[in-house]
Order: C-alpha cells, then sequence, then structure tokens
C-alpha cells in the first residue's frame, strides 16, 4: 500500500513537469540553455547521463 503511494506521488510529478516543459518550449523556441536546463530535472529520476542504475525509471540513452 505505501509502495501504491509513493507511485502515485512520482507519476504527479513526472506530469506536472511535462506540462510545465511543453509551456516553457512554446515561449522559448530553440534556446539550447533552457533545453540543458530542463534535462537536468530529467537527470534527477533517469540517470544524469540517461543511463538510470534504478529500474524504476527506464534509460534514455537507449
Ligand atoms: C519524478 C521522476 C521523473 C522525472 C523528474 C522525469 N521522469 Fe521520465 N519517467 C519517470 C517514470 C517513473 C517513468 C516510467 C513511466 C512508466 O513506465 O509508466 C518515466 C518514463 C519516461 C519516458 C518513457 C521511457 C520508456 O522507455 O518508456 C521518457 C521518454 C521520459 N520519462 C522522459 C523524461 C524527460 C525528458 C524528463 C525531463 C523533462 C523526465 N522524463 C523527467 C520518472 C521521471
Amino acid at each position: 500500500m505505501k509502495l501504491v503511494t509513493r507511485n502515485m506521488r512520482l507519476m504527479v510529478a513526472a506530469a506536472a513537469i511535462c506540462g510545465f516543459s511543453v509551456a516553457a518550449q512554446a515561449a522559448n523556441i530553440g534556446d539550447p540553455a533552457a533545453g540543458e536546463a530542463k534535462a537536468g530535472l530529467c537527470g534527477g529520476c533517469h540517470g544524469f547521463d540517461g543511463n538510470s542504475e534504478d529500474a524504476t525509471y527506464p534509460r534514455l540513452a537507449g
């Protein structure tokens, strides 16, 4: 039960971040520095090089 609650919170956080990035992208098209700042947020869960060590978070690096 505890684990389910924790995962729900993570999903809400991920969804909030995704919504934020879409809004920010519309305002600043083609700003690489802004993109890097946002990718840093993703690293908190997915690993800073895209290779998360935690199986909960999929590897983005392929
Ligand atoms: C709060 C932690 C968290 C953050 C921050 C986060 N993610 Fe995720 N992400 C997840 C989880 C958990 C999943 C798996 C969801 C599932 O399997 O249903 C996921 C899945 C994904 C996937 C799908 C990968 C696949 O192989 O299925 C992509 C792409 C992704 N995230 C990109 C990003 C990007 C880009 C950012 C930064 C804007 C980001 N994530 C930030 C937790 C996070």
